[in-house]
């Protein structure tokens, strides 16, 4: 778990450096968009995508210099589903990466433009990769427009706001978590394999998928957790979110103790899923500790 921990550190210094370099300051007269971006982008935050494309590409055999470019988008369109997550017609937060939300330091406006900002640039970001295959950073730029998109992340997050007004099922809610999560960091893991020079329907880029869907609704799970047993100070967000909102949750249907044995289970599968690969233990890790964390 050391090695874990200070293999996370240096790739999220070597992310948020390589962030700050793609988001520039400007004194241009829309300045203040890209402060805004910056204020949430290089705010903290765990840094788990970067580090799962960095990861797989690592695993592969690939070099860190072609997967930064997918790590830095894939955390773009991170920050910007959660600038816009927590605006008031949405979860309505009002504390993020344990600073005020984007909208309560720039106005409503500029947070939704500077998610707008982030998602434009995350396109850009992936498409210039210099360092793959023109093919494969167009197969990347579909991926993530894949997860990012209706049948990923923002189909998750309207499923998720009909979950304030009805009842979902616990099929639907599995189906929610998938999309609105699971898609991103499936698409984290996919980007590390591409960037390794990994097809997506290649053995390698499958099974990478695979544990990453596995670990990603462990995850939201333990995102659902947290919400309810969590410590705000050590989360940075608000605890009692889901409830003010009357989210349908994990919680909903299992008590807090059955909703981290399920975790655990995935978990368990995730790991299944790779520790034949040689190399692969950090990832194994990485599982336990997402199952674990406090934040
Ligand atoms: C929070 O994601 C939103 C969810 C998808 C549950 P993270 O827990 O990865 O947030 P940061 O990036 O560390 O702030
Ligand atoms: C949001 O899930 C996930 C996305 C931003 C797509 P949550 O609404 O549960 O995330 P938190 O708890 O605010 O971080
Ligand atoms: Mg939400
Ligand atoms: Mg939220
Ligand atoms: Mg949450």
């Amino acid at each position: 778990m050391e090695r874990l921990l200070s293999m996370m550190r240096q790739d999220a210094e070597l992310t948020e450096k390589t962030l700050y370099e793609l988001v520039p300051a400007t004194d241009a007269d829309y300045g203040v968009l890209l402060e805004a971006e910056r204020y949430s982008l290089l705010a903290g935050g765990k840094r788990i995508r970067p580090f799962l494309v960095l990861s797989f590409c690592r695993l592969y055999g690939g070099e860190d210099k072609a997967a930064l470019p997918f790590a830095c988008a894939v955390e773009m369109i991170h920050t910007y589903s959660l600038i816009h997550d927590d605006l008031p017609c949405m979860d309505n937060d009002d504390m993020r990466r344990g600073r005020p939300t984007n909208h309560k330091v720039y106005g409503e406006a500029n947070a939704l433009l500077a998610g707008d900002g982030l998602l434009t640039r995350a396109f850009g970001t992936a498409a210039g990769n210099p360092h793959v295959s023109a093919e494969l950073a167009r197969d990347a730029v579909c991926a993530l427009s894949e997860a990012a998109g209706d049948c990923g992340m923002v189909g998750g997050q309207v499923i998720d706001l009909l979950g304030e007004e009805q009842a979902l099922t616990r099929e639907q809610l599995t189906r929610l978590h998938s999309l609105k999560t699971g898609a991103l960091i499936r698409v984290s893991a996919l980007l590390g394999c591409l960037a390794a020079g990994f097809s997506a329907d290649s053995a390698e880029a499958q099974a990478a998928v695979a544990y990453a869907d596995r670990i990603g609704l462990a995850f939201q799970i333990i995102d659902d957790v947290l919400d309810v047993t969590g410590d705000e100070a050590q989360l940075g967000k608000p605890c009692g979110s889901d409830a003010d909102n009357q989210k349908t949750t994990f919680l909903t249907f299992y008590s807090i103790d059955e909703a981290r044995a399920y975790a655990a289970r995935l978990t368990s599968e995730a790991i299944s899923l790779i520790s034949h690969i040689d190399g692969s233990e950090l990832l194994t890790d990485l599982a336990v500790y997402l199952l674990d964390r406090d934040h």
